[in-house]
């Protein structure tokens, strides 16, 4: 590691906290004061809303120094700016590691999933390359409100993490969800997430996901309920970590526009899609759910519903077969899924897929739950080794077990 190299590896890095309108902004001078004790670098952004609730004082006190507020300051002069080429907002953009916004407010919310730049802290937000987590804070109404739903939606389709707000008694006499989360738990999550933020650069990882869907007629397809959206966690979170990443992904998955990706319909797509990738990369997950069989036939046209229909389904090969014939140097990370088996039964069962796919890990989930796998949010998994160890990563939301997953195998 050269000294520049070691520098950049210790250097503090910075969090740009967005402070808006809500009423638990107060509590944001506490949280820079954790912050600042665990060594970060500390800036802070109000809205115009803010500083009429709060002032500017107590933040500048704690972080010491000035607050960005103001797009245009009252001295204001382009000559300075087309001479100096230095903008502020730009420059505190490039300068952060992690862009917070807590207390957020269903309007700076709405704001940022429309992509409006109207104040300093939206225009910033549209500039920042870095991760961005905001922290919802509201009436427990505005938290539930339709609209307040689909705008969160909109922004972690797009990779905003969001710490959700607690249970509790709200300043405006409700009690419900709404309540900033505690600031020691944001301060935690925020260290893990910059520990985490470059780990994985230079790494270049290939993700495959969804379900294949094997023509039956020019209208009718053989699919499975694989949704992609393990696979979508796993790149995304990996990219997180500042890995090169991949998405091959089924064209009916879930999908995430700052993921690079390529998309396929059937398995023989997806095969064609290894052999192209991966020779170029480190690491595979390999969780799309690849039809075992496909029809023998596929009908051109319709095939008219009058009378019943014989179909001949044939097996395909195994794609996870493929992957170390074509790059045996990569690590592979298969996925398995089964129905209702116990913890001994999976276990034979991934020794049974080790010995066909020269896999190093595999990871098993259990696709007869309603509550986790197949479709849902949340995932179970029996993480096995090469060795037959096997961990269990407890039910979570798919996000949090890409992130265990990342930690284990890779
Ligand atoms: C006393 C008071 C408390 C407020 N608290 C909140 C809040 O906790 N969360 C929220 O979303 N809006 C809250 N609002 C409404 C916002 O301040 C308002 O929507 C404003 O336009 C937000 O602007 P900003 O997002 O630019 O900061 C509150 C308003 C007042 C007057």
């Amino acid at each position: 590691m050269t000294p520049r190299e070691y520098m950049m590896k210790n250097k503090n890095k910075t969090i740009v906290i967005g402070i808006t309108g809500g009423i638990a902004g107060y509590k944001i001078s506490g949280l820079i004061k954790l912050l600042k004790q665990k060594d970060y670098h500390v800036e802070v952004v109000m809205t115009e809303t803010a500083v009429k609730m709060f002032g500017t004082e107590i933040f500048q006190k704690e972080t010491g120094k000035p607050v960005f507020y103001q797009l245009l300051g009252k001295d204001f002069d382009y000559r300075e700016i087309v001479e100096r080429r230095e903008v502020d907002h730009i420059k505190l953009a490039d300068s952060a590691d992690l862009l917070l916004i807590a207390p957020s407010t269903a309007n700076t919310i709405a704001k940022l999933a429309a992509g409006f730049a109207d104040n300093f802290l939206t225009t910033l937000s549209l500039a920042v390359a870095c991760p961005i987590v905001i922290c919802p804070s509201m009436n427990v109404h505005m938290w539930e409100n339709p609209q307040t739903r689909e705008n969160l939606d909109k922004l972690q389709k797009r990779g905003v993490i969001v710490i959700p707000p607690d249970s509790g008694d709200l300043a405006c006499g409700y009690t419900g969800v709404g309540r900033l989360r505690d600031i020691k738990e944001i301060a935690g999550i925020l260290e893990n997430l910059l520990k985490k933020s470059k780990q994985l650069s230079g790494r270049k990882i290939l993700v495959t996901a969804g379900a294949t869907m094997e023509a039956i007629d020019s209208v009718r397809y053989i699919t499975n309920r694989g949704s992609g959206k393990m696979g979508l966690a796993i790149a995304r979170e990996a990219k997180r970590q500042g890995a090169e990443v991949l998405l091959l992904r089924s064209q009916k998955a879930v999908s995430d526009p700052s993921i690079p990706e390529k998309t396929f319909s059937t398995a023989a797509d997806l095969k064609k899609l290894l052999e192209e990738h991966t020779p170029v990369y480190d690491i595979i997950f390999h969780s799309a759910a690849v039809s075992d069989y496909i029809p023998e036939k596929k009908y051109k046209g319709k095939i008219e519903s009058k009378r019943s229909l014989d179909l001949k389904l044939i097996q395909t090969a195994k794609l996870i077969g493929r992957i170390k014939k074509i790059n045996q140097g990569i690590k592979l990370i298969g996925f398995k899924a089964v129905f209702g088996k116990n913890r001994e039964e999976m276990k034979k069962i991934a020794g049974d897929l080790f010995r066909s796919s020269r896999a190093d890990f595999i990871a098993v989930n259990d696709v007869s739950r309603k509550d986790s796998g197949f479709e849902a949010d949340d995932n179970e998994i029996f993480l096995v080794t090469k060795k037959g160890t096997v961990v269990k990563l407890e039910k979570a939301a798919k996000d949090k077990i890409a992130a265990q997953l990342l930690e284990m195998t890779v």
